[in-house]
């Protein structure tokens, strides 16, 4: 990660100092005073350069006596918030990475707790993934190691950074599990790394298939049995609330990766399901967060983890399999395949633990990408509170979702002949409501969410928080929704 340190204003050690402007142009206090130093050119450079001061708009001032410099808009005074802030870190970043520049300094006149956004974002939008890349030129790896944040307080500065960089680790860990390639991270695997967990005081269990054959998974089991690699049912509790207080339960689908089975899929952009992970992932990252935080709350993470393999022995379409809770399904195609997974998880999770509320995550159905593009996730629920905290958690991170019905004659389109239920209706019609109903069958009445973030876990654009690549969405907005309803 990105070295951060906060310190008060000054000159800069070395690098490039960074001052900021606001709409319109009007450079803030160290704007000016850097100004002064450069003789007047960061202002002329901002004219020449057409800087109107919108937010992450950049301006460099190389030659300039005391220099070099650069003038980052931050948009309208007034609208200048949390995210606002991230923008700027996140342009920054996206500027200065590879740029050959080794350390910024930044000094803006904004709060610490701004201050600190921009140091989160400008982390976040530094991360990488070079592990397996062997032939990097020195030109194509970042050069910017070290980002000195000047403010008031840096004290108070630094006390909030402490969480900032738990969440970023937490991301982190589920950015490095989603961009995994499937043959590196399989069921096994991907539990050895949530053991690693257990170093922070994370309670892991990891439950394997003659585990799950007892519980009576026989829907989770039936996705893996065409797989030469053992499914795993992962179990991560952070006990940081009072004791005997119902946890809030995270529920993440794991497939790390979906040919689809013997319903295969089209070859073309397959490659994309080893991160049908997604859900897991962020579920991870999240307790990765709380636990490195030390959240003041009773959390449990419950990871369905199989992998979707066609084969000789694998799971066939009409296929009849008995869940956990009793219910049988028809398995009419085999690669609808997370509800089954989730369909034991969830069960498993409210029957253990009685959870306050339970929120899944899964990248369950390309249709959500149909209904709602690339910037929402899907919010389906049966508690409009539950609901409507996730929904202010995901507004604060930028994480944003879009709530959807669940609706009473898609769930009975379910309905079998031959078994209590199906897993796809047979039609095109509301994919991903079909999925959720499917889901809600299984949640027993618990106060559940699901968030169907197909569209969101994997972004071929980079964002002012993320390169392209795995975007860790789920990991900052699950955080926030503890703090919010547990803390
Ligand atoms: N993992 C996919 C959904 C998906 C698609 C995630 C694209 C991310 C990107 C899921 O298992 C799946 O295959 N869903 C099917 C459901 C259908 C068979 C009812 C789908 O969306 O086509
Ligand atoms: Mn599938
Ligand atoms: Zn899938």
């Amino acid at each position: 990660m990105m070295e951060v340190r906060f310190s008060a204003f000054g000159p800069a050690k070395s690098g490039v100092l960074v001052v900021g402007a606001t709409d319109g142009g009007k450079l803030t206090a160290q704007a000016k005073t850097a100004d002064k130093a450069a003789k007047g050119e960061i202002s002329e450079a901002a004219k020449r350069g057409r800087f109107t001061g919108a937010k992450g708009q950049i301006v460099e001032i190389a030659g300039a006596k005391g220099g070099p410099y650069a003038l980052v808009g931050l948009g309208k005074t007034t609208e200048f918030d949390a995210l606002a802030a991230e923008a700027v870190g996140g342009a920054l970043v996206a500027k200065y990475l590879l740029t050959g520049e080794t350390r910024l300094t930044v000094a803006l006149d904004i709060s610490e707790e701004h201050a600190v956004h921009v140091a989160m974002a400008a982390a976040l939008r530094a991360y990488r993934f070079d592990k397996y890349r062997t032939k990097l030129k020195p030109a194509q790896k970042p050069s910017l190691k070290t980002l000195d944040v000047q403010v008031a307080d840096p004290a108070a500065a630094r006390k909030l950074w402490k969480d900032a960089s738990a969440l970023i680790e937490g991301v982190f860990f589920t950015r490095d599990l989603v961009t995994e390639p499937a043959n590196i991270l399989y069921p096994q695997t991907f539990a050895d790394r949530c053991q690693e967990l257990s170093d922070h005081g994370v309670e892991v269990e990891v439950l394997g298939e003659p585990e799950m054959k007892k519980l009576g998974m026989g829907s989770l089991l039936g996705v893996g049995q065409g797989s030469a690699k053992e499914s795993k049912l992962v179990v991560m509790r952070w006990n940081g609330g009072k004791d005997g207080d119902a946890p809030i339960a995270l529920v993440g689908k794991g497939v790390t990766f979906d040919t689809g089975g013997i319903s295969l899929k089209p070859g073309d952009g397959m490659w994309d399901m080893k991160w049908d992970m997604g859900g897991a992932g962020a579920v991870a990252g999240a307790m990765k967060a709380l636990a490195l935080r030390k959240a003041k709350a009773n959390v449990v993470g419950v990871l369905g983890l199989v992998e979707n393999m066609p084969d000789a022995d694998a799971q066939r379409p009409g296929d009849i399999v008995t869940s956990m809770s009793g219910q049988t399904i028809e398995v009419w195609n085999t690669d609808a395949e997370g509800r089954l997974v989730l369909a034991d998880a969830l069960w498993y999770t409210q029957d253990r633990f009685k959870p306050r509320y339970m929120v899944n995550l899964a990248t369950l159905t390309g249709a959500i990408m149909i209904s709602l593009g690339l910037d929402h996730a899907g919010l389906f629920s049966n508690d409009d509170d539950l609901a409507a905290a996730l929904d202010k958690a995901g507004k604060a991170v930028a994480e944003p979702l879009w709530r959807m019905p669940l609706v009473e004659s898609l769930d009975r389109a379910l309905d079998s002949t031959c078994a209590d239920m199906k897993n796809i209706t047979g039609n095109r019609y509301g994919g991903s409501i079909v999925g959720a109903m499917f889901l809600q069958r299984f949640v027993n009445g618990t106060k559940w969410a699901h968030l169907d973030i197909a569209g969101v876990a994997w972004s071929a654009k980079a964002r002012a928080v993320h390169p392209e690549g795995a975007s860790g969405f789920g990991v900052r907005l699950l955080d926030s929704f503890v703090r919010d309803v547990a803390e």
